[in-house]
């Protein structure tokens, strides 16, 4: 029996390429025949409204089909799964009641790993090869919940003069949850946003190579407003427009992911 892979896309600043990065390599693994399931972990929605619209999200969120409701209550992730249209990719969808899931973990039992058991019944199916969780931009007990029931944590880097800034206590926050989770492993820092014609985008490379707690990935992505036009209609650039550069990038990083497991 294949087992579950969980990711979850973390990096403590906003705007580092979190959502994007996991929609479409989400989307990508899917298109290449994987079972995958995506988890919105964030309260701004923004995984939900990259494959449904503002209403579709309402209607998720007033149902009580997300996240919030099944973490709150404690209940199997299972029942809180929506098909997002394109073959063998689901969807836990987000709602802003996320807002206060910190206030409400607080006085649970064992409150690091709530998540984890919400998680645990969809992950001992074995049906999904890979769940994905795009992950808010804080460093929280709500996020200790994320990483305390992933294998691996995917970090998302702006190729920006502000990109690393947090970066070094988001290390900081990893090394911590470690000893709640010992097998917890980076899988790696993914490079967003590249603009090859600026200086600081080597010099980013260069800093984040040097890391000693990651390696890169060796596919960057570069700046693409194809990304931007997929999000205005609720898509990943993947699926939007498979020829323009960021998506023939994300498959490319997608197969590096892929691939890692077999290193
Ligand atoms: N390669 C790219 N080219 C152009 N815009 C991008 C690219 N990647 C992300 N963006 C834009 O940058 C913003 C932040 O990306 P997002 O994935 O939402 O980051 P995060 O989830 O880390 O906050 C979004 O508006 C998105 O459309
Ligand atoms: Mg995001």
């Amino acid at each position: 029996m294949s087992k579950t892979v969980v990711i979850a896309f973390a990096n403590n600043k906003g705007g580092s390429g979190k959502t994007t990065t996991c929609s479409n390599v989400a989307c990508a693994m899917a298109a290449m025949g994987k079972k995958v399931l995506m988890i919105d972990g964030d309260m701004q929605l923004n995984l939900t409204l990259s494959y449904f619209d503002e209403e579709k999200a309402l209607e998720f969120s007033e149902s009580g089909k997300n996240l919030y409701e099944a973490v709150k209550n404690e209940k199997d992730l299972s029942d809180f799964i929506v098909e997002t249209g394109y073959k063998g990719l689901d969807l836990v969808p987000s709602t802003s009641l996320m807002s206060s899931i910190e206030f409400d973990l607080f006085t649970k039992w064992q409150r690091e790993f709530i998540f984890k058991k919400c998680l645990e019944p969809v992950r001992a199916r074995g049906y999904y090869d890979y769940i994905l969780i795009d992950a808010p931009p804080t460093l929280g007990g709500w996020v200790m919940n994320l990483m305390c029931a992933s294998d691996y944590i995917l970090i998302p880097v702006e190729a920006s003069p502000w990109g690393l800034f947090g970066l070094a206590n988001l290390f900081e926050f990893y090394h911590k949850v470690k000893t709640l989770a010992p097998a917890l492993k980076v899988m790696g820092i993914a490079v967003t946003k590249a603009d090859e014609r600026k200086k600081y985008f080597k010099q980013t490379l260069e800093i984040l190579s040097d890391l000693k707690d990651a390696k890169l990935f060796n596919t960057y992505i570069r700046v693409d407003s194809a990304i931007e036009w997929s999000q205005d209609n609720s898509k990943p650039v993947v699926a939007y427009r498979k020829t323009s550069r960021s998506a023939i990038e994300y498959t490319k990083l997608t197969k590096e992911i892929l691939a890692y497991g077999n290193r």
